[in-house]
């Protein structure tokens, strides 16, 4: 399969990350992220600001992975780009920089699935691992963070099948959203993880969703931790202060119980016991003590991809490219961004 050097271009523009990543095959030479600051003071992403700063920063991002890469924009053999699913302002600017620079180079251009990117990021070989293992078909992947939520049956790597989704909040907004009630800056997933260290997750109780088959529903989650916070608050001013730790902790021990349920369901249905996890989402520390819990007592195999590869990036982008590349998966100029786009 890897007799000869591919070099794949790959950029990844769908959300708030503007993000270029050079690829030699399977082999990450740079994954450049430039992260937008910018939203954090508006406690979300804005998307206008978004597609601004992507405008800005996309020339730099590519220019910069390229040097780090050591090549030239003519040793690049083939361009890869995420099309979709994200916020269309975002998709467009990764998009038509993409056709533009295929076509200036005379090169294959070739889209790539944001979400197919997640699930294949587990297949990069980084310098820094050079001996993990990637996971073995059938997987399940779980691909957690703040615009996913979604249990995927990998039987290979262009043949996926959605098990189950949000219907709702991904699971970082329940994150964020909870730490907004909190009065905890954005994004506030990470604080709650901090401080749900040294908290009691039995401490509160919080109603764990009724819902069908694999999907997710997070959104009752924060109506309840919201009506709770402001009926202590109302009794005791500083009830959030004086009970900071146990509140993050029993937030986050539920999301867990919710996202564990639904990876036991999956495994039940499919018989497949070789997980897979990507996004933001899985740098918690209660979902990854939840699964090196259930590996030892199931007997599952789990998989975490290296922090930066988690989080939006490039480089799971060209991974997907370079297989595309190899079975001669080409797009053309035609192609347009698709805000909504599903794993077929
Ligand atoms: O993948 P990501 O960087 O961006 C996208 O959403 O695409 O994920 C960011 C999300 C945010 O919601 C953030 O609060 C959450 O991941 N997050 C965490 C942790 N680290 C990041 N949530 C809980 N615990 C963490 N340690
Ligand atoms: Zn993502």
């Amino acid at each position: 399969m890897e007799n000869t050097s591919i070099h794949i271009l790959a950029i990844e523009s769908s959300c708030d990350d503007t993000s270029a990543a050079v690829l030699k095959n399977f082999k990450r030479l740079s994954n450049v992220v430039a992260t937008q600051k910018i939203h954090e003071a508006y406690g979300g992403v804005v998307p206008e600001l978004a597609s601004r700063a992507h405008q800005q920063n996309i020339v730099p991002v590519v220019d910069q992975a390229l040097k780090v890469a050591a090549l030239k924009a003519s040793d690049i053999d083939a361009i890869a780009f995420t099309r979709g699913p994200g916020l269309m302002g975002s998709l467009l600017v990764g998009t038509s920089f993409a056709k533009s620079l295929a076509m200036g180079l005379d090169i294959p251009l070739i889209e790539v699935n944001h979400m197919q990117g997640h699930v294949l990021a587990h297949f990069i070989e980084s310098p820094e691992q050079p001996s993990k293992t990637p996971p073995s078909f059938p997987f399940i992947a779980l691909t957690i963070s703040g615009g996913h939520t979604q249990l995927i049956l990998v039987k290979d790597f262009f043949d996926m099948e959605v098990l189950g989704e949000t219907l709702d909040d991904a699971v970082g907004e329940a994150f964020d959203k909870s730490a907004k009630i909190l009065g905890f800056p954005y994004p506030g997933g990470p604080l709650i993880d901090r401080f749900a260290q040294e908290g009691n997750p039995n401490a509160f109780d919080f109603p764990i969703p009724k819902v069908k088959d694999l999907n997710f529903s997070f959104s009752g989650l924060k109506t309840s931790i919201l009506y709770f916070i402001q009926r202590e608050t109302a009794k005791n001013s500083s009830f959030i202060e004086e009970n900071k730790a146990d509140i993050c902790a029993s937030i986050q021990g539920t999301i867990v119980k919710i996202l564990m349920q639904k990876v036991k369901k999956a495994v039940a249905q499919t018989g497949v016991k070789e997980i897979a996890i990507g996004g933001g989402v899985s740098a918690n520390s209660g979902i990854r003590e939840a699964l090196a819990t259930a590996s030892k007592k199931y007997g599952w195999t789990v998989h975490i991809p290296a922090f930066e590869y988690c989080t939006d990036n490039a480089a799971m982008i060209g991974v997907v490219g370079y297989l595309k590349y190899l079975v001669n998966d080409f797009t053309n100029q035609k192609v347009t961004a698709k805000a909504r786009y599903l794993i077929k």
